[in-house]
Order: structure tokens, then C-alpha cells, then sequence
């Protein structure tokens, strides 16, 4: 049996090393990987493969920036060219970026069975690039793989034809296998001269936020007043970098630590011992969860409506002052079940081998 893996973005990456650890472990499926080159800097891809031992990719694109045609249309091109010579038993995906729906929709038009892998989370916004990658994505694939109930409900009443199984979440198998490793290897509490629970955690990278220069002004104002109460440290996403400087927004102190990405190491210790986190990331939000931190997300919706639920996570709007109230009421809430018990990646397999080995 042969999967052929379509990863380009950061949460990608992550997921893929549990997958591909699955895979070797199986012994009997041989796995083509391809990076599409939507993130291309070395602290948003060449580190992940590093730390967490993904293998090499067989092919590398080049085909990240530019708007979302042109992207999206760039990946087309090779992916469709790659997978008539690799003739693949399936094609798998993750997510619900660009580098997702260039694979599916190069995969379906093949006629090659398509595997979607936390399929079936939905905003309901589709201004969101991200909210039609995944729908369109779902309803050409033939494997949907649900990291929660209300993802299989979602397809269930969108009459998704594929087959789908809960699963429950590869990343929660990321969080449990790697954070041990992290403990031992990451030295950036004591780099950023941090101590556990003494600091807030801040990631930005929504186009929502990014591309509104009100929005963004008042998440900026938000967390520097939180800043005067406890050190934020703030990994700062290339797109955000840009506009933050457009802005003139780039104000860093000793309090207000605006920093570049980081490893998933090194952001998996500051989840672990961050009071609280501040994000518009989807991935983050259920990090903080995972890792018991309260969370504060700035935006008005989440995929991840258990962790709102469970008292976890509280949905803010873009205002200083909303941003503020919601970190001062930040607290744990109770515990999740639906996530599954970190053995997301060898369910998987187990059933794409039932169908193909
Ligand atoms: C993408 C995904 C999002 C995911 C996120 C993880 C889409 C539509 N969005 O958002 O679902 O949560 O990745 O981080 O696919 N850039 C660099 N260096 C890099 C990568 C990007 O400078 O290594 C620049 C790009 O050229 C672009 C901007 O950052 O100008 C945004 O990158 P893009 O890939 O469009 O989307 P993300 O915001 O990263």
C-alpha cells in the first residue's frame, strides 16, 4: 500500500510526524511525502522536520505566497503531476488550508481516494479561507477522520458521503508523545528568563485579525495593558510581522516580548507554563486545553466549541478592553473526553490498512 501525504503548512507538520511514526511503525505501507511550500521560512517548516524527525519530504515545492489562486492553482499544477507518476492507493490531507484543498481537488479529479484527517470542523463563517478549504475539502473526500462528536455531527447533517470515523485528535497525540521530550529539551524559560505560570502567552495569524488594521490595533492595545500586570511573551507569525510593521505596531519592551516563531518544542513549554493564552489559532486553543491552560481566543467563534464548553476557553471579540476583562476572568474548567486517548495516528492506519493492505 502507498499513501501519498500532502503537507505544506506549520500545524501540518506536527500532525504528519504522528502519522508517518504510525506508518513505520506498520511496517507495511510505504509513504510519499510532499511539501507544497506554503510555509517556507526556516522557523515555520526546516524545524519541524528537524525536532520531531519527519521525513524528508519527496518532493518540495515552491508554491507558497501570493493570494489564494495563485497559491492554490501553483499547487495544483505539480500536485497533479506528481501523484500520475506516484499512482498513489490514497492521498491524504490535513486541515483546512490551502495546501488541503490543492490535494484533495487534485486527488479527486485522479480518481485517487481521498483521506481527510480532522475533517468536519466548521465555523459556519465562511469569510474564513479556512472554512471553505475543509467544507469542500469534506465533500470530496472518502475518508473523513473526526477528532470530535460534533465534527462527525457536522458531516452527518451536511449528508457527507464519505466514511467517517471518530477518531478523536492526532494533535492530542502530538501533545502526549512530545511533551516529555520538550520538558527535557527546551531551554526557553530560561532564555526568556520566564517563570512557570508568571507569564501570557499571545500568537495572531487570522486574516481577520491580520488584514483589519482596527482589529489588530486593539488586540495589540489589549494585551500591552495586560503586559503591565505580567510579561507577554508574543511568537509573532510572518503575516502579522508584516502588518505590524505597516502599522508601526511593533512595540516590544521587557514586558512585551514580540518574538520569532518558534519550534514546536519550545511553544509546547510555553503552553505548558503560560498562565494564560491568548490566540486566534485553532490548533493553539486546544493546546492550551491539553496542557490545562486557560484560554482566551479573539475571535467570535471556534472549532473547538468543547473547550468554551468545559470552561477552558472564552470566545472574545477584537477590543482592548474585552481582551483585558477576558484575561483577568481566565480560569480551568472541567475535563475533555472527546479527543480520544492518543492513539488518533495508529486508528488511522488501522483502517486505511483494513481497506488497502
Ligand atoms: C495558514 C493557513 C491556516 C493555518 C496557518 C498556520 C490557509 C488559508 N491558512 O495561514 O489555516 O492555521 O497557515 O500557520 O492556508 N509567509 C512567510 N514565511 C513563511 C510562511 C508564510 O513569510 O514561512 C507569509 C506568506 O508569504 C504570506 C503570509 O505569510 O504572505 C501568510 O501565509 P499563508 O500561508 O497565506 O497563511 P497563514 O496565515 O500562515
Amino acid at each position: 500500500m502507498k499513501i501519498l501525504t500532502i503537507i505544506g503548512a506549520r500545524p501540518q507538520f506536527i500532525k504528519a510526524a504522528m502519522l508517518s511514526q504510525a506508518v513505520l511503525e506498520e511496517g507495511k505501507i510505504q509513504e510519499c511525502l510532499v511539501h507544497t511550500g506554503q510555509h517556507y521560512d526556516s522557523n515555520m517548516s526546516a524545524i519541524f522536520f528537524d525536532q520531531m524527525k519527519i521525513p524528508k519530504p519527496s518532493y518540495m515545492l515552491n508554491a507558497g505566497g501570493g493570494g489564494h489562486g495563485e497559491m492554490t492553482g501553483k499547487m495544483l499544477l505539480d500536485l497533479e503531476r506528481i501523484m500520475i507518476s506516484e499512482h498513489p492507493d490514497c492521498v491524504v490531507v490535513y486541515g483546512d488550508t490551502n495546501s488541503t484543498l490543492a490535494g484533495a481537488l487534485a486527488g479527486v479529479k485522479l480518481h485517487i481516494p481521498i483521506v481527510h484527517i480532522e475533517a468536519g470542523l466548521r465555523s459556519f463563517n465562511k469569510k474564513m479561507p479556512e472554512e471553505v478549504n475543509r467544507i469542500v475539502t469534506d465533500h470530496i473526500s472518502d475518508w473523513l477522520f473526526c477528532p470530535t462528536f460534533d465534527a462527525v455531527q457536522h458531516l452527518k447533517n451536511e449528508n457527507v458521503t464519505g466514511k467517517i470515523h471518530h477518531t478523536g485528535d492526532i494533535m492530542y497525540d502530538a501533545a502526549l508523545y512530545f511533551a516529555p521530550i520538550a520538558e527535557k529539551q527546551s531551554t526557553i524559560l530560561s532564555t526568556l528568563e520566564l517563570s512557570s505560570k508568571a507569564f501570557a502567552l499571545a500568537t495572531v495569524h487570522r486574516a481577520e485579525n491580520t488584514d483589519s488594521d482596527q482589529n489588530l490595533f486593539e488586540i495589540m492595545e489589549g494585551l500591552r495593558r495586560i503586559s503591565m500586570k505580567i510579561p507577554v511573551v508574543f511568537p509573532i507569525h510572518p503575516r502579522t510581522c508584516k502588518r505590524l510593521d505597516e502599522l508601526n505596531l511593533q512595540f516590544s519592551s521587557s514586558n512585551f516580548r514580540l518574538i520569532p516563531p518558534l519550534s514546536f518544542f519550545d511553544m509546547l513549554i510555553l503552553e505548558r507554563h503560560a498562565s494564560v493564552i491568548l490566540t486566534d489559532s485553532g490548533g493553539i486553543q486546544k493546546e492550551a486545553y491539553f496542557h490545562k491552560t486557560p484560554c482566551v481566543t479573539l475571535r467570535l467563534e471556534t472549532e473547538w466549541t468543547e473547550t468554551v464548553k468545559a470552561g477552558w476557553n472564552q470566545l472574545v471579540s477584537p477590543h482592548s478592553d474585552a481582551i483585558e476583562n477576558a484575561f483577568d476572568r481566565a480560569h480551568a474548567g472541567t475535563s475533555i473526553s472527546v479527543y480520544g486517548d492518543g492513539h488518533c495516528a495508529s486508528k488511522i492506519i488501522q483502517k486505511l490498512k483494513e481497506e488497502y493492505v
